[in-house]
């Protein structure tokens, strides 16, 4: 992981996840989050850098910290998400995914051959 700038993360591997996620922690707790959803947060934004890590080789990670919450991009450069229809899972999201949804109050994909990227949010309440 090397940040670029405070709140951008270019993860490749699993020291770097490591490392963005202990920021990500430092940024939701700076702006007001309680430690269960500290780590909701975390753990979310881990499981979007792992995938970009497993199926693109690498991803970019944005923290965007504002008023209202917390909003984070994870992109990568890799051949996109393929829908193979399994629709035993809801969505045709795969547990990782699944759980990013229900850790976090918005979660949205924009995916094609030239990679993948997923937003989510959550709201301080
Ligand atoms: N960034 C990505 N680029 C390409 N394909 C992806 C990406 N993220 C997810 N996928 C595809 O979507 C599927 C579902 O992802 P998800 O994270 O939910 O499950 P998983 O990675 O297979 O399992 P887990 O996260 O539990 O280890 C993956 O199996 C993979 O095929
Ligand atoms: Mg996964």
């Amino acid at each position: 992981m090397s940040p670029m700038r405070e709140g951008v993360f270019h993860v490749q591997n699993l020291a770097g996840i490591i490392n963005m996620r202990e920021s990500v922690i430092e940024i939701a707790e700076r702006i007001g989050f309680g430690i269960y959803d500290q780590h909701r947060i975390a753990t979310a934004v881990s499981e979007l850098a792992e995938n970009a890590v497993k199926y693109a080789g690498a991803g970019t990670v944005e923290v965007h910290p504002n008023e209202q919450g917390i909003e984070i991009v994870c992109r990568d450069s890799g051949s996109g998400i393929i829908d193979n229809g399994d629709k035993s899972v809801s969505h045709g999201l795969g547990i990782g995914l699944l759980g990013v949804e229900h850790m976090m109050d918005e979660l949205s994909i924009d995916t094609g051959k030239d990679g993948t990227c997923v937003r989510i949010r959550k709201w301080l309440r």
